[in-house]
């Protein structure tokens, strides 16, 4: 990845007809939860979000990285390798506070 992506979209649409493809038919939402899920455990620094069709029905379940890639036909198992990629490319942000200066501290 050159340029890190900024936000990790994954396809979440699901069609009611049984004879057109989505990705959630194809199991995009338990990919969606598994990436929102390591993303913050991760503390990965990146936005995540869910998103309803790219127009690649056919190839899903999808993730699109913003900016940057799709990956197509995503499985769970695909997800903790997803991850690390993003990890390596984004970095982790630091989300603690740091301790407040003793001398503003009261006595
Ligand atoms: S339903 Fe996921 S890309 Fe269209």
């Amino acid at each position: 990845m050159k340029e890190p992506p900024k936000k990790a979209l994954v396809c979440i649409n699901r069609r009611l007809k049984a004879d057109e493809a989505s990705c959630a038919v194809r199991g995009s939402l338990e990919i969606a939860e598994a990436m929102e899920r390591g993303i913050k455990e991760r503390s990965i620094d990146i936005v995540f979000e869910r998103f309803v069709c790219f127009g690649h029905c056919t190839k899903g379940p999808n993730v699109k990285l913003v900016p940057g890639a799709f990956v197509h036909g995503v499985t769970p198992d695909m997800v903790d390798g997803i991850l690390d990629q993003l990890q390596d490319a984004c970095g982790t942000r630091d989300d603690e506070e740091p301790d407040p200066p003793l001398h503003l501290l009261g006595s």
